[in-house]
């Protein structure tokens, strides 16, 4: 084992499509092993936030690209129930960004080359010790390819839509299942086929179809493959 591999910081990396239960998993997985967050389609929601705040249109790469390089962000944490808070140029934007709209632009601005580019290293930097969970679509592909423990998680289009539905019946807010498995349709297309770090299980990732699976189910079975791996 050469020193570096010695003194680097251990990663599990979850990726997934949306709704496929990846941010809880992450959130969860990271307050048991007391490890740090990264959720990095919240960088993709800033980027897109901050452009619409600016009167970006959401194809203009220059911009868009000057934006996520330049991305005012703070992450602060906060006790181990809650999500912690987003500041965006100064801004509280924590509920913001998980807006359906802003997660349609994050999905279009993350299909740009040099946006991703932008974001590269400031997500790389998250991996701090003790470890570092890395919640997304390209963690154990494209940032952390040498990830200690990889996770593919995904669901049934049709089960992950009734999950959005039922979070946001439960928060209140009116919502149409149909609207939101046609939109989660599209955001699949997008995410997984889009030419530059499309959204795909890594050779070397576990997959887990967390479809008839309850979320402890699910982090369980994570913890356990860390175990195998030593990392707990
Ligand atoms: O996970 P999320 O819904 O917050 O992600 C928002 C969008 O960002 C999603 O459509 C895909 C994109 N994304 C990405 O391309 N790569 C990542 N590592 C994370 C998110």
């Amino acid at each position: 084992m050469t020193l570096q591999s010695e003194n680097k910081v251990p990663v599990i990396t979850v990726d997934g499509p949306s709704g496929s239960g990846k941010g809880t998993i992450c959130r969860l997985l990271s307050q048991r092993l007391g490890w740090s967050l990264l959720d990095s389609g919240a960088l993709y929601r800033l980027t897109a936030l901050a452009a619409a705040h600016h009167g970006v249109p959401m194809d203009d790469v220059e911009a868009l690209q000057v934006i996520a390089a330049h991305l005012d962000v703070r992450f602060v944490a906060s006790d181990q129930n809650s999500e912690g808070m987003i500041l965006l140029e100064g801004e509280d934007v924590t509920h913001a960004i998980r807006a359906e709209q802003v997660g349609n632009d994050a999905s279009k601005v993350a299909s740009l080359g040099p946006v991703r580019e932008a974001l590269l290293q400031r997500q790389r930097d998250f991996a701090i010790a003790p470890g570092l969970i890395g919640d997304g679509r390209d963690m154990g592909t494209v940032v952390f390819p040498d990830a200690n423990l990889k996770i593919y998680l995904d669901a049934s289009a049709e089960v992950r839509a009734d999950r959005r539905y039922k979070q946001l019946i439960d928060k209140g807010l009116s919502a149409s299942l149909e609207d939101i498995l046609r939109d989660i349709r599209a955001r699949d297309d997008r995410d997984m086929n889009r030419a530059v770090a499309p959204l795909c299980p890594a050779d070397d990732a576990i997959i887990l179809d967390s479809t008839a699976m309850t979320i402890d189910e699910v982090l369980n079975r994570v913890l356990e493959e860390a175990r195998h791996k030593g990392l707990r």
